[in-house]
């Protein structure tokens, strides 16, 4: 009998994830709470179930008999819907509450790299105003500032000088825009960024391929900070050799580290990487797939994801499990609607659907169905995958889809993957 597989979450990080699972030699039988139209042809979708309440989600696995459950974004693992589903005795991808405070909590994700020995921006915790003041002083600027708990990548705030840094204090301690947070002061760091996500099962991390993601609105990285614009993988910097050793420094400690506090890491472990001129740093461990990191490495995998999630949910499950990617390119091209970051705007009628899945893998991130047609219903709308096998290619093919694709207000980045592009060319060159 083929597995029965939820995943959880409703964006275009999960439904990448349904599309990988689905191509599984293992054929399972794959739902989605909540899912999304998009996700719909692929999964059964579950609307009404909340993924974020752990004794409803353990309620609906144990009615329709699943075997394994993959959570997509943070909220689910912090309300500790692993630990329920393992007190239920059903196996889930993804970390226990207790493990997602890497996550969920800046200054614990600080304190673990010091004591695991994983290099990282120098920082302070502070939980006032004056001694942050004192603190942003001593640092001296640029300064980072950050609100200990989620905050959806908005509760990081980066002061150019003094008085950017003293009215951030006034939003974190006066206006107290992230509610009564502990805030953590960090020295500002150079370099490219890289994301590195390794999967793991209580004992080991193994890398997935290196990826880079787009933050920022606007071309050549200018205006506010998005959800995410865009990826590519992999990225040419980062050989294999290389790989393991940066995950060797990044990852495999804090495994070590979680599995000696007694919380065991299983599922994914995603360092943001700052490679700086003085070697790689980390500013940040999420406990999760990144979006949109993962509509390009997934698209790349080799291995069976269903054998990687039953294999990482296990103590040790991992060892003999070699995780496999196809030498291309992809680059994922978002499509965010009218308004977006600041606003979103819903309702807008899609088209070019099909002509796009022609082009690149298409994925839903936030839309609805209404009157039978597919309309825009979040800020960011679409993501188109070209797969090839160089950088140029790849981005070729997800333009091409992503202009097929239209709807009022479309916004996407042109930029996206140019700098894999360039390395490509001047490799060439050579
Ligand atoms: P985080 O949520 O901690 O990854 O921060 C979000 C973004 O802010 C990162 O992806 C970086 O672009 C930027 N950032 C965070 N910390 C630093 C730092 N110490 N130095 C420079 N940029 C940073
Ligand atoms: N791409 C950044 C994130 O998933 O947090």
């Amino acid at each position: 009998m083929s597995a029965r597989i939820l995943v959880l979450g409703g964006g275009g990080r999960e439904h990448a994830i349904v599309k990988a699972l689905a191509r599984s030699p293992q054929s399972p039988e794959l739902f989605c709470a909540p899912g999304n139209p998009g996700i719909a042809t692929d999964a059964t979708c579950l609307p009404d179930l909340d993924p974020v309440d752990p004794a409803a989600v353990t309620a609906k696995a144990v009615e329709l008999g699943i075997d394994l459950i993959a959570v997509g974004p943070e909220a689910p693992l912090v309300a500790g819907v692993v630990d329920a589903l393992s007190e239920a005795g059903i196996a889930a991808f993804g970390p226990s509450g207790a493990a997602a405070q890497l996550e969920g909590s800046k200054s614990y994700a600080k304190q673990a790299m010091e004591e695991a020995g994983v290099p990282t921006a120098g920082y302070a915790v502070v939980t006032d105003r004056e001694s942050a003041l004192a603190k942003v002083a001593e640092t001296g600027c640029p300064v980072v500032l950050k609100a200990d708990g989620l905050a959806a990548g908005k509760g990081v705030l980066i002061c150019l000088d003094e008085e950017e840094a003293r009215e951030a204090i006034e939003v974190f301690f006066t206006e107290q825009r992230f509610g009564q947070t502990e805030v953590v002061v960090e020295e500002f760091l150079e370099g490219e960024e890289l994301s590195l996500l390794a999967i793991c099962d209580g004992e080991r991390a193994i890398p997935l391929a290196p990826a880079q993601d787009y933050k920022r609105i606007g071309e050549g990285d200018t205006g506010p900070n998005t959800g995410g614009m865009g990826s590519y993988s992999p990225v040419q910097t980062v050989s294999s050799d290389r790989l393991a050793e940066l995950s060797a420094t990044v990852h495999q400690p804090i495994v070590d580290l979680m599995a000696k506090r007694g919380h065991p890491f299983h599922g994914v472990l995603y360092a943001g990487l700052m490679m700086t001129a003085d070697g790689p740093k980390v500013l940040e461990y999420n406990t999760r797939f990144g979006d949109p990191e993962t509509q390009a490495v997934l698209p790349r995998l080799e291995s069976d994801l269903v054998e990687l999630f039953f294999a990482a949910a296990k103590p040790g499950g991992l060892a003999e499990i070699e995780v496999s990617f196809a030498d291309q390119f992809a680059v994922t091209v978002v499509l965010a609607s009218a308004g977006y970051p600041a606003s979103s705007s819903k309702g807008d009628v899609i088209t070019g659907l099909e002509e796009a899945a022609r082009l690149a893998e298409v994925v839903h991130a936030g839309t609805a169905e209404q009157n039978g047609e597919i309309v825009t219903a979040g800020g960011r709308v679409l993501n188109l995958t070209g797969v090839g096998p160089d950088a140029a290619t790849a981005r070729d093919r997800a333009y091409d889809a992503a202009d097929a694709v239209n709807f009022d207000g479309k916004q996407m980045r042109r930029d996206i993957a140019e700098r894999a592009v360039r390395r490509e060319r001047d490799q060439d060159s050579k």
